[in-house]
């Protein structure tokens, strides 16, 4: 049997309240939306469910209001099996929520404008992480996003470097000067194309469907220059490139996609990756991995509901010819 790894995510939970509609309206103008969903999310909720859905032992700090908002994100995640014992909790504040603008142009590709509203997600202090100092040593891996603020996520990886546990971060959003230190002591940073445009400036093109190769090793020796290690950039449809300090592994997205919404795909495709590693996977097989699951996910409404089991992902690699296990 595989062994069941420990993760510890630190990160946001954030109230999704999504807006479908054909189109946006221009200013001054009014146009009917087509639904509203509200729906559990955040960065770090995301990340800790998709990895407690594929198998393992997930422990989520953040912090909620005592809000409505605050209990609901809470029992999602609780629900799905993840420890909320260690969170925190903002007393007087609200919770994060997020308002998210999908677009469904008839024919077009789906794509989505997010706006968080931080809340009680900013309002975590690094002393209130203190106790992982000894504590983030029985943890396989830990993973951070930029939706709380930056002192607890160098908090956090100091305590994981002198510990010696690997530490996986999603740049989202960009913070533009990150302090050297920091960088120096993540394992893998994972940018998706516009992240690392903001970090690089280097834009990753496209012919026929198929990524430049070329512009996106640049932008890797950018941030390698920088000072990052392992660089996992996602490339949506095109796949993911892990550009590793010892060699280049790229895999192809999972054939046939219909984006029907975009949200947490990113997300369910870094909580896939980092179980796998832990589990055991080569990076090879942990990308292939987490691109099918992240294809799954935004080949459905919604947000941690539309985040895949083990079965559902393994069941679209043997669909496509794939033997995993
Ligand atoms: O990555 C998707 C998430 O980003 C959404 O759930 C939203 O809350 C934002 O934080």
């Amino acid at each position: 049997m595989e062994r069941k790894p420990k993760i510890l995510v630190i990160g946001s939970l954030v109230m999704d309240q999504i807006v479908i509609t054909k189109e946006i309206p221009q200013e001054g103008r009014r146009v009917f939306a087509e639904d509203f969903v509200k729906t559990p999310g955040g960065k770090g909720a995301n990340q800790a469910v998709q990895a407690a859905r594929l198998g393992a032992d997930v422990t989520l700090i953040g912090k909620v209001g005592r809000d409505i908002n605050g209990e609901e994100l809470l029992q999602a995640c609780q629900e799905e099996g993840v420890d909320t014992s260690k969170m925190l909790y903002d007393e007087d504040g609200a919770s994060g929520c997020a308002v998210i603008i999908l677009e469904k142009v008839p024919g077009e590709r789906r794509r989505n404008r997010i706006f968080v509203i931080s809340g009680s997600n900013m309002k975590i202090r690094p002393e209130e992480v203190e106790f992982l100092k000894e504590d983030i040593s029985r943890y396989d891996m830990v993973m951070l996003q930029n939706e709380i603020p930056l002192e607890v996520n160098e908090t956090a990886v100091r305590f994981a470097c002198e510990k010696g546990v690997p530490v996986m971060l999603k740049p989202a959003p960009v913070i533009r000067r990150l302090p050297r230190e920091f960088i120096r002591h993540l394992t893998y940073i994972a940018p998706n194309e516009q992240e690392l445009r903001a970090m690089t400036g280097v834009i990753i093109n496209r012919k026929r469907g198929i990524f430049n190769y070329e512009e996106a090793k640049v932008a890797s020796a950018i941030m390698r220059s920088k000072g990052y290690a392992n660089i996992l950039t996602t490339l949506g449809e095109s796949g993911a490139l892990l550009d590793a300090t010892d060699k280049t592994i790229y895999k192809k997205a999972a054939p046939n996609t219909e984006v029907v919404d975009p949200t947490a795909g990113s997300d369910s495709f870094l909580g896939a990756f980092c179980t796998r590693i832990c589990m055991g996977d080569s990076r090879g097989q942990a990308l292939t991995f987490a691109n099918y699951a992240a294809a799954i996910t935004i080949s459905r409404m919604g947000v941690l509901s539309s985040l895949p089991t083990t079965e559902e992902v393994v069941k679209l690699l043997e669909a496509n010819g794939r033997s995993y296990f």
